[in-house]
This record gives C-alpha cells, structure tokens and sequence, in this order.
C-alpha cells in the first residue's frame, strides 16, 4: 500500500511516500523557521498561509521525485492534531479533499504517536512493548508503549516542555528562534561547572518541571553578565542540568516497567549531549536505545505516513477533515496490528 504522508501541524510544510511493502520511499520538509524568526515565535496566520503556498506544489514534487504520479497512490494520512488549528485545517482539507478526488481512504493522525512511531522508519524489527520518552517544543512525557494506538501515560511535564525551555533560555542568552540547537551550539564553548543549576523534582515521580531551570538561567545572567563567557557557561550548564534530568527520569522509568527497549522522539532528541548520555543509560541497563536519525526527531510527514498507514491498513478511516488542535494520546483508539 502506498500512503501519502502531511504533516502540517506547525511550521513545518512536509510530505512523505511510505510504502507498507518497501518502506519510506521520499519525503520532504519545507521549513518556515527563517519567516517566523523575525517575531521571536511561530505567528499561527503565517504558518497557515504557507502551508496553503507550499503544500501543493511539494505533493506533486514529491510524487515527480519518485517517477509517480497521484493515481499511484493507495491512501493519505495526514496530521490531525494536536498543533496550530489554521495549520492543521490546511493539511486536512488538503488531504481530504485529494483523497476524494482519488477516490482512495484518508485517515488523519495524531501527530505524537508520528514521533512516537518514528523508530519504525529506520528498525523495522522494533517491537512492542516500549519505553519511550517524548522531548518536543510542546511535550514532554514518558510513555509506555504497550501495542499500536495503546500508549500509557507515566508522568509528563507540569509546565514547560523541556525543548520549550532550551528555547526560552536561548532567547535570554540573545540567541535567535528556535533555540535549541543554538544553544546546544553555544554550549560546546562553555563550562557546564562554572554555575550550578537545579535537578527539579528528581525525587518526586516520572513527572518534569522545567520553568525553574529558565528562570534559573535568567537570574544567573542578570548577576554575571559582565562576566567573560558568561553566556556559554549558562549555555552549558543548562543544557547538562535539562539532560541530566531527563536521563535520571529515564532511567527511574526503565526500572519501573522493566522495559528492555527504549524509543527517544521529538526534536530535543536532536541533542547531542542527550543523545550520547542516553547511549551511555542504554548500555549500563542492558537496553536496546531506538533514536531516530535527525531528519526524523524533528517535524516530518514520514512519521505521519508510517502511522496513517498502519491505520489505514487496520480499515481506520477519517470522518470528515476535523481537526483537534488540542488531542491526548490516551485518546486514541488501539489497533490491532
Ligand atoms: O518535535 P519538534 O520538531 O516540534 C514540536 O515541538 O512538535 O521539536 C522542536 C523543539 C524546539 O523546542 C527546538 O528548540 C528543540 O526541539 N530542539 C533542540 C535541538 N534541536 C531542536 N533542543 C535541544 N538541542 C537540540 N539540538
Ligand atoms: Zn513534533
């Protein structure tokens, strides 16, 4: 079966071709970083209006790339929500409204349980049941992944996400938006020892908080800013406090399923120092560590077209292009695969 992927639930304008017999065979991801960085933040009216520009034209390129043209097609899925509700509706109509002309099924996906399957795209002998630990802009959780569609929830954040705060910490280190990867950047040039930053609520539970390391970084730049690498130094001492966190809730986690299998998703598994750490959690634990390569920890459709097309092949379709700008996972309904 051959799916066509949209993801259209923020900034990024991407569509995949997955196959269920080959696996992914193209996608690409238009991104709008550079329009919205301007404002310090994604302005949700010109997220949507280049989806509308952009959408069109990378469906039929994607589809000329791969010497296929629309009627090849055997379904579409595209991202539903959660996400920007102007951004979603053009996926959506978009996507329904080609299915329509097609006259093939449509089914609409949840954009967490895209990064949360995104693993699959590169190890198709990953199986359930796993741990995974969710790091995006929006989120951040530790789920156990039972089977397809049944994700239980074991803690999450109680304020920002932890990329949430990489981004505001950049922005008071003068650093442009998103910041993550910048202050990640910047932080090789630090020394994560120069100021100490908290570990919050490493006793408590599998749930986060992380708007008391922003804040942390914001009143230590205020008192030394005149101090020579002052910037890098917060840099790195935030970014070890944020990965130190996450890797001790992890590792909590893994003791308390007792899962052998471990999936990192969202764009803060684009972290380098995360990533290395985790590697290092995995092998001490005797676990398997599933990361995506970096072109799927960030927004892309692959992920979107993998998960529409084991829904689809399950005979889930879409009623109509509803979106649900805010979705929970436990919502979701679980597939027999
Ligand atoms: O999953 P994603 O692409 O979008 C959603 O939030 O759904 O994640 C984006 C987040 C941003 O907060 C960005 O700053 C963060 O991922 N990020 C990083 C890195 N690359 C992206 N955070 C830390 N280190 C990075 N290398
Ligand atoms: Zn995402």
């Amino acid at each position: 079966m051959l799916v066509l992927g949209i993801e259209t639930s923020c900034d990024e304008t991407a569509t995949a071709l997955y196959d269920s017999e080959v696996g992914l065979v193209a996608h690409h991801i238009h991104s709008q970083v550079a329009k919205h960085a301007q404002f310090g933040g994604i302005v949700p009216e010109i997220a949507s209006r280049d989806h509308v520009l952009y959408l069109l034209p990378q469906v039929m390129q994607l589809l000329s790339d791969a010497s296929l043209e629309p009627c090849d097609l055997h379904g579409i899925a595209y991202t539903q929500g959660p996400g920007l509700v102007g951004a979603l509706l053009v996926g959506a109509l978009f996507a329904e409204s080609f299915a329509l002309s097609l006259n093939i099924p449509v089914v609409g996906v949840h954009h967490l349980e895209g990064h949360l399957l995104s693993p699959f795209l590169e190890s198709p002998t990953l199986d359930f049941p796993f741990l995974v630990l969710l790091v995006s802009g929006g989120h951040t959780a530790l789920f156990l992944a039972k089977r397809l569609g049944a994700y239980e929830l074991l803690g999450e954040t109680r304020d920002d996400a932890v990329g949430e705060a990489f981004d505001k910490t950049a922005k008071i280190l003068g650093l442009g938006y998103p910041g993550g990867a910048q202050l990640s950047a910047l932080a090789q040039t630090g020394d994560a020892s120069r100021f100490h930053f908290p570990r919050p609520m490493l006793h408590a539970n599998l749930e986060f908080s992380f708007s008391g390391l922003k804040t942390h970084a914001l009143t230590t730049f205020r008192a030394h800013e005149s101090e020579p690498d002052c910037r890098a130094n917060i840099a790195a001492a935030f970014q070890e406090a944020a990965v130190d966190t996450l890797v001790r809730k992890v590792d909590m986690a893994l003791k308390q399923t007792g899962s052998s299998r471990l999936v990192v998703a969202g764009g803060v598994s684009a972290n380098t120092v995360l990533r290395a750490r985790l590697n290092a959690l995995a092998a001490e634990r005797g676990a398997q560590l599933y990361l995506p390569s970096l072109e799927f920890c960030t927004d892309n459709a692959a992920m979107i077209a993998y998960a529409g097309t084991k829904r689809l092949l399950a005979g889930e379709r879409s009623s109509g292009a509803q979106v649900f700008p805010r979705w929970s996972l436990q919502d979701l309904t679980p597939i027999e695969s």
